[in-house]
């Protein structure tokens, strides 16, 4: 069967095949420790379990409103408003199948083919592919160590051409494990009005910052851009919901009813009796958050200490999300590695540690560690590292 263009087009993931290896090995009882989760390693809290039992058992098996329930539509904005400082009627909000789904349809809304999305490096994998689909154009902003793999408004103002429609932003960055302040915000912001950029700003990992960092929604401190923005968000990291499928857009009039009138044709809402456990998440769930952060918080530090105690290992301190993004490079020559797939294959085969290469983040030189794994995991998997370290020619 013909397969289209747009279909052959997709890339299949170089971080899939570590972690499909990894997968193996421990089907066959082999020790691996892993880095690779992108998940948190918490159970989701019983009180929202209850909730959506409860749901079920009085009824909520239909399908929802295509932009989702109106009561959690209602929470969300309350949400956004309450602690974010962002202004969204309801109708402004789309409940949709986990934030992936929100990042794809919110491009799909303003992208059109030809058009040339921005999109800093380190980023999600999956932000380029999206673009693809559409018919855009991703443009990736490498980014370095000396500014922490953020994007300045420097490395902005030389990305930008008259094709440029779209800037992707994500942070707390998944890989980076860094989060911009406000300032910087700020910064870019001051670029960004000189032009006609809208920005999608992802912050599924909002409540996962370390140390000093204060996080703030990008619309917030930029509301003269407000009218262009379009802020992600989900429950799948802060309340341990990955496998429920819930995530949110919220958007100017216009742009929230094109993707509501999307979304009517492609998934209708996410499931109900998830949605309506939600609301339950969103308004109760703030001690929850806090236990799953104390932690996150400690094993932030811990990894990062113990990574830049290696030989030749260089790791920005993680100050947001679960990901430590160490570069390994200076090992590439030693080890005869071309790059960061090698790597992670050797480490995998010779150490029984599983690490995400850079390369599909767009850093060939950095690999990604998840810290959503014990302490003793951590602990246990850094030093078989270091052993590999000094020991593998
Ligand atoms: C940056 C970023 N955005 C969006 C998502 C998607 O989240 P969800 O599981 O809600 O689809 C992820 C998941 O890994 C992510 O890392």
């Amino acid at each position: 069967m013909k397969v289209s263009k747009v279909a052959q087009s997709v890339e299949a993931s170089v971080t899939m095949a570590v972690t499909a290896r990894a997968k193996e090995l421990k089907v066959q009882g082999v020790d691996v420790v892993s880095f690779g989760a992108g998940e948190p390693d918490f159970d989701t809290p019983e009180f929202i379990k209850q909730a959506a039992k409860q749901a079920l058992d009085q009824g909520a098996t239909k399908y929802s409103p295509a932009a989702g329930n109106m009561q959690l539509r209602q929470e969300i904005s309350r949400k956004l408003k309450e602690e974010n400082g962002l202004e969204y009627k309801p109708s402004q909000i789309a409940v949709t199948c986990g934030a992936k789904h929100a990042v794809y349809e919110a491009i799909h809304a303003v992208v059109d083919p030809g058009d040339e999305v921005l999109i800093p490096a380190p980023f999600w994998v999956s932000y380029p592919e999206m673009v693809n689909l559409v018919g855009g154009i991703p443009k990736t902003i490498p980014t370095g160590a000396e500014t922490d793999y953020k994007l300045t408004p420097e490395l902005l103002r030389g990305a930008i051409t008259a094709r440029s429609c779209l800037l992707i932003l994500n942070y707390p960055n998944n890989p980076g494990g860094f989060c911009y302040s406000p300032d910087e915000l700020a910064a870019l912001g001051e670029v960004i009005a000189e032009t006609d950029l809208a920005v999608i700003s992802d912050e599924i990992y909002e409540k996962l910052i370390y140390g000093d960092m204060v996080f703030r929604s990008f619309a917030a401190v930029c509301p003269d851009l407000y009218e262009r923005v379009i802020t992600i968000n989900g429950l799948s990291k802060a309340y341990s919901m990955t496998g429920w499928r819930v995530g949110y857009t919220a958007a100017p009039d216009d742009v929230a009813q094109a993707i509501s009138r999307m979304q009517s044709h492609m998934t209708s809402g996410p499931a109900t009796f998830c949605q309506l456990a939600s609301i339950e998440a969103l308004a109760k769930g703030q001690a929850e958050i806090e236990k799953m952060h104390a932690e996150f918080s400690k094993r932030a530090e811990h990894i990062y200490k113990r990574l830049n105690a290696l030989d030749g290992v260089m790791c920005p301190r993680p100050t947001g999300a679960f990901y430590a993004f160490p570069n390994v490079a200076s090992h590439y020559g030693r080890l005869k590695v071309a790059g960061s797939v090698a790597f992670c294959q050797r480490l995998l085969e010779e150490a029984r540690v599983a690490c995400v290469p850079g390369v599909g983040f767009g850093c060939d030189e950095n690999i990604r560690m998840s810290f959503a794994t014990s302490m003793e995991q951590i602990d246990k998997g850094i030093d078989r590292l270091a052993e590999f370290l000094n020991t593998a020619g």
